[in-house]
């Protein structure tokens, strides 16, 4: 991923942190999104005190409103004049049955883990797209890649999150569909599926006991993963080492399904 310019949507924490670590590591230069200035800098900071040229740059945006997103298109544009991998991994969850779920809170985790992955590959799926045609007059035509941070439970429903189960099942299926039609701009579209990982989005059922012997019981690896793991599958997906994969999606989930 040598000079590659790359977006990570939710890079404050968990995923999408490691994925932006990484990615730096790799030596691309990395645009850190999600709506919490204070969380991006803190990534972003950790990233360049390492190294000698600035490489992680924040861009506050909500990935479920199109303006921000358009906006986060022509920044890119005007700073890189292009994009090579994107990843859409911002996403939320919380817990209700079905008969006592709330309209709204319905509309919120589909927005958010759904639509937002839509808007924004639409949206700089023309920017990396728009690179592509640039690369094919200098004659030097790179890899590029989107990948969509799906979940084991787009495979799986689980226990009280019906509509997260339904959206990620949506961002698997979105991510195959995206793949036949942005082929033609040679953009290979992949998800990555995660079990049970240890992040803000889950640190909280996670104290709970119970819930943890419960993930370890069901595990074939009988252990929760840590994010960094679920980046190393990203970073893969994203890079030249995949070039021949596209539609697919990975899961990462240290054998729940296969128990
Ligand atoms: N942890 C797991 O066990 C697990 C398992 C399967 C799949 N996943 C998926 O992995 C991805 C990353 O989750 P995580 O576990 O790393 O949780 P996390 O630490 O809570 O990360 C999610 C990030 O998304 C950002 N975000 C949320 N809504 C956003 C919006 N509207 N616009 C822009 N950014 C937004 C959040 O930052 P702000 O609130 O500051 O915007 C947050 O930093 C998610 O898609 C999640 O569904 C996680």
């Amino acid at each position: 991923m040598k000079d590659a310019i790359a977006v990570v949507t939710g890079a404050g924490s968990g995923i999408g942190q490691e994925t932006a670590i990484r990615f730096a590591e790799e030596g691309a230069r990395v645009i850190l999104v999600g709506r919490t200035s204070s969380k991006l800098e803190r990534v972003a900071d950790r990233i360049n005190s390492h190294l000698p040229e600035q490489v992680a740059e924040v861009f506050r945006a909500d990935v479920t409103n199109e303006e921000d997103v358009q906006n986060l298109a022509q920044f890119i544009q005007k700073k890189y004049g292009d994009l090579h991998v994107l990843v859409n991994n911002a996403g939320v969850s919380s817990k209700s049955t079905i008969l006592e779920m709330e309209t709204s809170e319905w509309d919120r985790i589909q927005d958010t883990n759904l639509k937002s992955t839509f808007l924004v590959s639409k949206i700089l799926g023309k920017v990396i797209a728009d690179g592509r045609i640039n690369d094919k007059d200098s004659g030097n035509v790179r890899d590029r890649a989107i990948v969509n941070v799906a979940s084991l439970s787009g495979h799986k429903a689980g226990a009280q999150i019906p509509h997260y189960s339904s959206s990620k099942a949506g961002v698997i299926n979105f991510t195959k569909a995206l793949a036949v039609e942005f082929s033609q701009y040679g953009i290979r579209v992949n998800s990555v599926s995660p079990g049970y990982t240890i992040t803000p989005l889950t640190e909280e059922g996670l104290k709970n006991n119970r819930f943890e012997e419960a993930i370890k019981r069901h595990t074939a690896l009988k252990r929760v993963g840590k994010p960094k793991e679920i980046a190393n599958v990203i970073a893969f997906a994203a890079s030249s080492e995949a070039s021949y994969m596209t539609g697919s999606d990975l899961l990462v989930d240290g054998g729940w399904l296969v128990t």
